[in-house]
């Protein structure tokens, strides 16, 4: 049985003093949770974050590495950087740095290789643009970003993964007026999930963990992570609200 892991993605939200309360608030309602509990938050609230989650069951993660280990790359964090002071998870390559900041298949395979020889555990986004499903791309582009971002990495590297399926669409902000259904997203996560069975074997198609990330609340996340290949959420705008996350987290008690 694959665990369910439900990420928050604080995206450029919250200040140091608003991460701990958060956390505080977040503590107490999922330290029952079964599920992996992901705090994705900005650089300068990792170490707050990581302190004050020290004895809990929040895990912390930032939201982006470069891929080298240092150097002349002004304005950029390593996942070294981010190893040492001990944070656990990292988003690499989410559709926003992709559109905005120039992330393409072959950094973001750079950064998910460094990140897995680091011990750092990679959520790696793929999803497709509103023009790309409506004109039948979707699970070209999806299939595609996977095996380029996957390339090179050997069949345990690959089960460490976790992939976040994020229809850019149906992100909160982006404001296309639609949200993909629940079938959408486990047809789409299939597709993902069929691919890494060609290519890895059925073993490892079966561990990899598979989110469902763009528009997930309170209100749709059972619907969503009930079904069958759906293995939680990546959370944007829901996740700024210890409440509602908490209630993300909970879906199933
Ligand atoms: P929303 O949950 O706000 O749609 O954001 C999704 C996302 O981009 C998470 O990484």
């Amino acid at each position: 049985m694959r665990k369910k892991v439900i990420a928050g993605n604080w995206k450029m939200n919250k200040l140091p003093n608003d991460a701990i309360e958060f956390i505080t608030e977040l503590t107490p309602l999922v330290k029952n949770s079964e599920n992996e509990v992901v705090l994705c938050v900005p650089y300068t609230d990792l170490f707050y974050s990581l302190l004050h989650a020290q004895d809990t069951n929040i895990k912390i993660g930032a939201q982006n590495m470069h891929f080298e280990e240092r150097g002349a790359y002004t304005g950029e964090v390593s996942g070294e950087m981010l190893k040492s002071i001990g944070v656990e998870y990292v988003i690499i390559g989410h559709s926003e740095r992709r559109a905005y900041y120039n992330e393409t298949d072959e950094t973001v395979n750079k950064k998910l290789k460094k990140a897995l020889s680091l011990g750092l555990k990679p959520i790696v986004c793929v999803g497709e643009t509103l023009s790309q499903r409506e004109n039948g791309l979707a699970k070209d582009v999806v299939i595609t970003q996977t095996k380029l971002a996957l390339q090179g990495l050997k069949n345990e590297e690959v089960e460490k993964i976790i992939i976040a399926y994020e229809p850019i669409w149906s992100i909160s902000t982006i404001s296309t007026g639609k949200t993909a259904t629940k079938e959408d997203a486990n047809e789409a996560i299939k597709w993902i999930r069929k691919e890494i069975e060609k290519i890895y074997g059925s073993e490892v198609s079966e561990n990899v963990i598979i989110q469902y990330g763009g528009s997930v609340k309170s209100g749709n996340a059972k619907d969503l992570f009930e079904m069958s290949d759906i293995d939680g959420g990546l959370v944007g705008g829901a996740s700024l609200d210890a409440q509602e996350f908490a209630k993300i987290v909970n879906y199933n008690v």
